[in-house]
């Protein structure tokens, strides 16, 4: 069996935890130190594609539409994001951490077929907040991957992103008509009266962690209707 050989290591702003990053042949692995098992494997990735083509749905021919990845990770999200749209799209995907960015421009980026290097990607290293919070209406889908689900995991700044001042936020910076679709472990129903409460049509969706198999996430889809 090959070994498991660590790539790096990196901190988390305004936190104490650290990501550490892994290789075992082709298979990869991120780790948040502290917490038992992975924050992601490069073999588990159905439900981050469909929270892509679920969030990107009502977009797929529409020319000048403007995606927003929130977590980069391990690109899975972000390629999904760019099949999902079309050659005239744009997606910007926010990365919090510099170490994830800089793997994914080299051997993560194998992962997910190197969406960094596709000419309708921007990458915003920092926080995903800073560009929820502009305001104006600039997205028409909003894909957040960025916890475990509604609340921080990654860092506990996060929280804002789930409660009524991040969903109003959000709510600002979509167009009309646009999608929010945020990716989670399980389900939350407390979150889906927020949710609702901010103004938003909810639905979820229940999917496998692996095409037919493996642990059950959910995704939030919810829409802006004005
Ligand atoms: C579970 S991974 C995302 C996986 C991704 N969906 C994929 O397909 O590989 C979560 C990522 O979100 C990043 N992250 C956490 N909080 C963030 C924030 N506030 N802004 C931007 N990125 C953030 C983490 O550094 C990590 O890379």
């Amino acid at each position: 069996m090959i070994p498991w050989e660590q790539l790096g290591r990196a901190t988390i702003p305004h936190q104490s935890g650290e990501l550490v990053f892994s290789r075992r042949g082709d298979e990869f692995s991120i780790k948040l130190s502290g917490i038992r098992g992975e924050l992601m494997n490069s073999r588990v990735f159905n439900s981050e594609q469909v929270l892509s083509q679920r969030g990107c749905a009502h977009i797929k021919d529409q020319d000048g539409a403007s995606v927003l990845v929130g977590g980069l990770g391990m690109g899975y999200t972000l390629s999904e994001a760019l099949k999902s749209v079309n050659s005239h799209a744009s997606v910007t995907v926010a990365e919090l951490i510099p170490e994830v960015v800089e793997l994914n421009q080299g051997p993560l980026g194998q992962c997910a077929g190197y969406p960094l290097n596709d000419p309708r990607t921007t990458v915003y290293v920092g926080d995903v907040k800073t560009l929820l919070t502009s305001g104006k209406p600039t997205f028409d889908a909003i894909l957040l991957d960025v916890d475990n689900g509604p609340e921080g995991l990654t860092q506990s700044a996060n929280n804002w992103l789930y409660a009524s001042e991040g969903l109003d936020a959000i709510f600002a910076v979509l167009r009309p008509k646009g999608m929010l679709a945020i990716w989670s472990a399980g389900p939350d129903h407390l979150f889906t009266v927020r949710l609702k409460k901010a103004g938003y049509r909810v639905h979820t969706e229940v999917v496998r962690a692996r095409k037919g198999k493996g642990s059950r996430h959910t995704i939030f889809l919810a829409k802006k209707m004005a």
